[in-house]
């Protein structure tokens, strides 16, 4: 069955000028982009965000790297789409990252990981509404 799910090119592979390899290999895994745009988040909004990891250690470092440059995000749609996004970005640690994965290619290490991808269907719908309106999503 059809889903969509959001994702977000991370400030390191945009200023890196990888957002456009990026962009290419989710195509080529056979998602459909329905919506994209190019954004910064305020840290209030980063704070918003990743308000799951409020509690944890790297939570100010992870605010200050998501608002230090351009972001790309999107609405991506294909077959199993929260599953094979997830798949297609590698682990969080691009160290454990399986070969051929977006995070092995281009992430630096454990926070500076290139790619951000919704992790369940109401993660994704929340995290869809964060940054697109319901016109930019039919
Ligand atoms: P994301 O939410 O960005 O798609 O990444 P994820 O599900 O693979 O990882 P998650 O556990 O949700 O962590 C969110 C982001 O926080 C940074 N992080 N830093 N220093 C650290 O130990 C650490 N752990 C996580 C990463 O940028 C990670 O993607
Ligand atoms: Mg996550």
């Amino acid at each position: 069955m059809s889903e969509r799910t959001f994702s977000m090119i991370k400030p390191d592979a945009v200023s890196a000028g990888q957002a456009g390899d990026i962009l290419g290999m989710l195509e080529k895994a056979g998602f459909r982009i329905l919506a994209l745009r190019m954004t910064r988040m305020t840290e209030a909004q980063a704070r918003a965000f990743y308000a799951v990891h409020k509690e944890r250690p790297f939570y100010a470092g992870l605010v200050k790297f998501m608002t230090e440059g351009p972001i790309v995000v999107m609405a991506l749609e294909r077959e199993d789409a929260i599953r094979k996004l997830r798949d297609v970005m590698g682990a969080t640690n691009p160290a454990n990252a399986a070969e051929g994965t977006i995070r092995k290619r281009f992430a630096s290490n454990i926070e500076r990981n290139c790619i951000h991808g919704s992790d369940a269907p109401e993660t994704a719908e929340t995290e869809l509404r964060f940054f697109f309106s319901t016109a930019d999503l039919l």
